[in-house]
């Protein structure tokens, strides 16, 4: 496996991260706060929550049971579902995220024990180099704002620093998909989501396989979760 540190650094995906920050972190931070949070939501958003709880648990039952002694990132941490999770099984989690204001809050509601787990947020780019090598990589829902070729650069990127496996979601590229495209519509227009690229599981894989720098990488799991307005691909990929 190669060991560089490749960043992804086309023009493409630093305009498209920085309209993603400006969503998260000033035009949806609100709704995104109340969506990942127990307070009740309208019925579609209710659908939108019930499906990123399945799919959390998709991805974390991916990862071994006990990650004590690993060290994993949790690559667009949100609010830090995800990255309390992973602590609460031991890890040593980095949880990153472009917006200051998600990881702030992420911060506010950190439970007082995750038992021998440990977080460090961080705000900045999931592709940091500083951020360091990791054992596990789950990056859920956060690749989805970026084009097919960024999203695989991302892949590559991140690989360069992982032992044992990334898990991350895709947007499948369905009609349903297509016609809703997709979870902008949830919102109204102040705090819509930003553009999500819908993508076919055949050209993921097809442009996976062709990164030089995945061939000591295999695609291993892969799940689609449809509930409501929700719909995502979760896919595996592991050290061969
Ligand atoms: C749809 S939210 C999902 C958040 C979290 N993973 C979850 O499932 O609750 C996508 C998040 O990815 C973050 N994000 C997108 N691109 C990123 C990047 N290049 N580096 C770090 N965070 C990123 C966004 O700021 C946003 O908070």
């Amino acid at each position: 496996m190669a060991r560089s540190a490749i960043v992804c650094d086309s023009d493409a995906y630093a305009n498209r991260r920085a309209w993603v920050e400006e969503y998260f972190d000033r035009t949806a931070a609100d709704a995104w706060a109340r969506l990942t949070s127990d307070a009740p939501v309208s019925g579609i958003r209710a659908t939108v929550r019930a499906g990123r709880d399945r799919m959390r648990a998709a991805l974390a039952g991916w990862l071994p049971a006990d990650l004590a002694g690993c060290r994993v990132l949790d690559a667009g941490c949100g609010t830090g579902q995800m990255a309390v999770l992973l602590a609460r099984r031991g890890a040593d989690v980095v949880a990153v995220d472009l917006s200051r204001r998600l990881t702030a809050l992420a911060r506010e509601r950190l439970p007082a024990d995750l038992g021998r787990g440990r977080i460090t947020f961080r705000a900045g780019d999931m592709l940091d180099p500083s951020l360091g090598r990791f054992d596990h990589v789950v990056a859920m829902d956060s690749l989805i704002h970026y084009r097919a070729t960024d999203l695989v650069g991302a892949i590559a990127s991140l690989a360069a620093r992982t032992e044992r496996s990334l898990v991350f979601t895709f947007a499948p590229r369905t009609p349903t998909l297509a016609a809703m495209h997709a979870v902008g519509r949830l919102f109204p227009r102040r705090d819509r989501a930003p553009a999500i690229e819908p993508l076919a599981e055949k050209t993921l894989r097809d442009e996976l396989a062709a990164l030089p720098l995945l061939t000591a990488w295999r695609a291993a799991r892969t799940e689609r979760v449809d509930c409501g307005f929700y719909k995502s691909q979760a896919f595996e990929l592991v050290a061969a």
